[in-house]
Parts: structure tokens; sequence; C-alpha cells
């Protein structure tokens, strides 16, 4: 492990799908690290401006400075560009006789650290990000990890930077359905995003006082759903809110996959159409749906975001200087601790079917479909 005084450069990358705060934590990092006498690069787009020189005639990376950084705190999006495509580990490149075939390009990476005398790296990321950030450090970088992602899939970390941003954003998305839904006596079905979990849908859901909520680790009956929802119609309701997560799956059925290629994560989308097809021939009443999607990306991050993502990026900069490698900063209120990457790689943090939180949508008296 590097030690402290042999620190001259470090780089900091985001990869996977943006979140809300991935801009403060680079703040963070870049003015704790230049406090220490230590230079900051940023990677273009994850670790593309590594590998693939010929994406940026201009250089893959970027020179972060006091005046970068300065007025990046609420700021969506991350300053460096991100990737979810072209996982470097299984990048998808066209062989000899014309199929595509998966090659491991981590070596080219490696040596791109050494050719910029990089020292270590701040990867920003989740799951996949810190999965790959975790094979260099075992080819000895000096990585610390920070955990990233709307949809809190993380494991070891109470919450990841971004979900918060996001929760607010949908549950005050589902306040605006209740209205028109009303107004027209319909149902309105709402799609999150989360992937094979369903923490935005659960805490929007239940904050937004949705009618039925569908998360992916409780399969679905829709029979199950259209009672449910014919007797509150029965009761005097005229309208009703549900919920669909992304990843959501009927009892028979599998999750709505709209695109599998090699290199690429499997793309979510569709479930709330397909539950609004399914339910139709149940209800006596008009159903819509509308996916939230990226709109849960954008935006400005909360103050919640806002302060993980600087303690996190803080923190970061403190494990590297007190010798650590191979951890992810993670949120244990009320620090933020270190965690060794093998204990989050390639794992997801889901919804725990008898936590707290189920237990106040049950006694609320929500339909979860089951
Ligand atoms: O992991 C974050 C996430 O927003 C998921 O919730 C969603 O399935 C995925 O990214 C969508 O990514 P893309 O940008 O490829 O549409």
């Amino acid at each position: 492990m590097k030690k402290v005084s042999s620190i001259k450069k470090i780089a900091i990358n985001t990869g996977g799908g943006d979140a809300p705060g991935l801009n403060a934590v680079i703040k963070a990092v870049t003015i704790s690290a230049l406090n220490r006498g230590w230079e900051v690069v940023g990677i273009r787009e994850g670790y593309n401006g590594l590998f693939l020189p010929e994406k940026f005639p201009d250089g893959g990376l970027i020179n972060l400075t006091y005046e970068t950084v300065k007025d990046i705190t609420p700021l969506g999006g991350t300053i460096l560009g991100t990737t979810n495509r072209g996982n470097p580990l299984r990048f998808p490149m066209k062989s000899a006789n014309g199929t595509i075939v998966e090659v491991d390009r981590s070596d080219e990476i490696m040596a791109g650290f050494r050719r910029n005398k990089i020292d270590a790296l701040i990867a920003i990321g989740g799951d996949g990000s810190l999965s790959m950030a975790n094979v260099f450090q075992k080819k000895g970088l000096p990585v610390i990890g920070v955990p990233k992602t709307i949809d809190n899939d993380l494991e070891k970390t109470v919450m990841t930077f971004g979900f918060d941003t996001a929760v607010g954003f949908a549950t005050e998305s589902i306040d605006r359905l209740h209205s028109t839904a009303q107004s027209h006596s319909r149902i309105m079905v709402v799609e999150m995003m989360g992937r094979y979990a369903g923490w935005i849908s659960l805490n929007s859901g239940i904050s937004g006082s949705a009618d039925v909520i569908l998360i992916p680790e409780i399969p679905y009956d829709v029979n199950v759903v259209a009672d449910f929802l014919n007797k509150k119609f029965e009761g005097g309701k005229n309208y009703a809110i549900v919920v669909v997560a992304e990843g959501a799956k009927s009892k028979e059925g599998s999750t709505s996959v709209i695109e599998k290629e090699a290199g690429k994560s499997e793309r979510l989308g569709g479930a709330a159409e397909k539950f609004a097809k399914d339910l139709q021939p149940l209800v006596d009443k008009e159903i819509r749906s509308v996916i939230l999607g990226h709109l849960l990306r954008g935006g400005s991050p909360t103050t919640f975001d806002r302060l993980v993502s600087l303690r996190f990026g803080a923190a970061a900069i403190r494990a590297l200087e007190e010798g650590h490698s191979g951890i992810m900063v993670a949120l244990n209120p009320p620090t933020v601790d270190y965690v060794p990457l093998d204990q989050v790689s390639n794992r997801m943090k889901f919804v725990p079917i008898d936590c707290d939180t189920m237990k106040t949508g049950r006694d609320l008296g929500i339909c979860f479909g089951d």
C-alpha cells in the first residue's frame, strides 16, 4: 500500500448512471487533496478517458483546480461525464470473424494510470463501478470508493448519495398525480427507476400516499391488486395511485427488460404500461401510466445529498492519507465509516420485506400486490 508521503497525484472518476451529488463529491475530493499538496485529475466518462484516447482529442483527463470546482456543489450530473456502457472488464469488440466478443481491457487502464503518474484513485460509483475499481486495487493501485446511486441498492452504507434527491422528486410527482387522478376518476400507474431494488418506489410511495406499491422484492398478483382497488372504489374512493418499480415482477412473469447487449447492463422499462394493460380488464376505471425515468436523476441535490457527498469526498481523502486502500466510505450515522470494497462488490442491497418501512406501509393499508 502506498504511504501518504508517496502520493503526489490522484485521479477521480465517476461511473454508471449520474446521480445528484456527484459534483459535490468531486469538489470535496479536489479541495481536500489540493490542500494536502496533491495534484488532482478527473478521468472523463468513467475509465474511457484512460483507454479510449480516440474519443477525446483534447485529452482524456481534466486537471482539477480550486477554480474548476468552486461553483459545482449545487449542479446535477457530473462535470467529468460518465458511462454505464462498455464495461472495460468485458469490453465489447468485433472479432476477426465479425462476431462481438467481450475483452478484458483492465491492463490498458492500469498502464494509463502509470503513464499519467497517478498514485491513487477515488472511484465514485455504484456496485458495477466499485467492482471495477476493486479489480484495479487488486492489481496494485490504491483505491478508495465512494457510494453513489439514486437506487440506494449498495451494501454496507445506510444510504448512497443521490437517493434523497430522487425520492424527493418522486414523492412530489406522486403528489401531483393525486389531483389529476381524482379529477378524472382514473387509476394513475407511475413507474420509478431503481433496477432490482424497490427503495425509491417504497419510500416515495408511502410518503406520497400511494394506494398500491409494487417492488421487485415482492412478486405481485394483478388479481390481488384489482380486488383491493375494487373494494376501495366500492367504498367511495374514485381514483387510485399505483407505484410500480421498473424491476417489479408479477408472480408468473419476469421483469420488463427492453435491452440486453454484450458489455452493457440490462435496460429495464415498461413495467407500468405492462401492469396497466394487465389491470385494465379487471377494473371499471380508466388507467393511465407515466414513467418518471431519468427525471429522477436530474436536478440539484438536496441539502442531505450535498452534505453527505461533501462528507464522503473529504472522508475519502482522509482515508487515503491514513494509508487505506480497497475500502469504500460509508454512511453509518452519526459518522462516515470505511468498509472493505470486497464486502460491497458484486452485491446488492434489497428492501428487507420485514423492515420497519414495509411494516409501516402495511399498517397504513397500502397494498403490495401479495
Ligand atoms: O442505476 C441507476 C439507474 O438510474 C437505474 O435506476 C436505471 O435502471 C438505470 O440507471 C438506467 O440507466 P440508463 O441511463 O442506461 O437509462
